[in-house]
């Protein structure tokens, strides 16, 4: 943590929102360690709902298991690792169109994001519907093959096996569910700072996303 600037003393809260496999989350937990501000993944949230009803995908039951799952979660501590699968990111994006799903998860991101001293949220909907008051919006992007490429060397790195093309379309897939989502809120929100980070490893990203918080932040103060 490199420590507050003065005008974020009252803590402020950072919305990190993109498509799959953009970076965002990697983003997101560096911003929140530099500016020592508590993160939360809210891909999470939909990752946990969407492995509870696996076995019910495809079957008449599956939605309502889904809003149950949902209405369930209390908490948000969630094991990352364990929710880190691209089958299950393919779930979480069909059970993230149930708009019961969305809004039995709204309260507890928003709770989140609202707590004293602030809080970096990373997601999809952060910047338009869960904290449209962010003091920082980001939405990073990058192209689809770049993502793909991050992806798989994240899972290979955790000793999971990868299909190259099937990660590709898994990747795909998504986008194209998440943007279609009618009550997804995911595009950049007005204010949203754009960052593409397709040329640009992890330390490059960070320091591009710190220069925008560091600039809206003195802008404001
Ligand atoms: O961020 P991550 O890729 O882990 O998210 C998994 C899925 O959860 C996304 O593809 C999306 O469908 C859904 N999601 C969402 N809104 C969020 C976060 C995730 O709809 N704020």
């Amino acid at each position: 943590m490199i420590g507050k600037p003065a005008e974020m003393e009252n803590g402020m809260i950072i919305a990190v929102d993109g498509p799959a496999a953009s970076g965002k989350g990697t983003l997101a937990a560096g911003l929140a360690r530099h500016y020592g501000l508590p993160h939360l993944d809210t891909g999470l949230l939909y990752r946990a709902v969407g492995r509870s009803v696996a076995a019910l995908e495809g079957q008449p039951g599956f939605e309502a298991a889904a809003i149950r799952a949902a209405r369930a979660i209390s908490g948000t501590g969630f094991d990352g690792t364990e929710l880190s699968g691209a089958e299950i990111g393919v779930l979480a994006s069909k059970v993230a169109v149930i708009a019961e799903v969305r809004s039995a998860l709204f309260d507890l991101q928003r709770r989140f994001a609202l707590q004293p001293g602030g809080a970096v949220l990373d997601g999809r909907d952060i910047g338009t519907r869960i904290a449209p008051e962010a003091d920082v919006k980001l939405f990073i992007v990058a192209d689809s093959k770049a993502r793909m490429e991050r992806r798989a060397r994240q899972l290979e790195a955790r000793g999971l096996p990868v299909d190259r093309y099937a990660l590709y379309h898994q990747i795909e897939e998504r986008d194209a569910r998440d943007m279609a989502n009618p009550n997804g809120g995911f595009y950049p929100a007005p204010d949203a700072h754009l960052l593409d980070t397709t040329l640009l490893d992890i330390e490059a990203a960070l320091r591009a996303a710190v220069a925008i918080v560091d600039g809206v932040m003195a802008r404001k103060a």
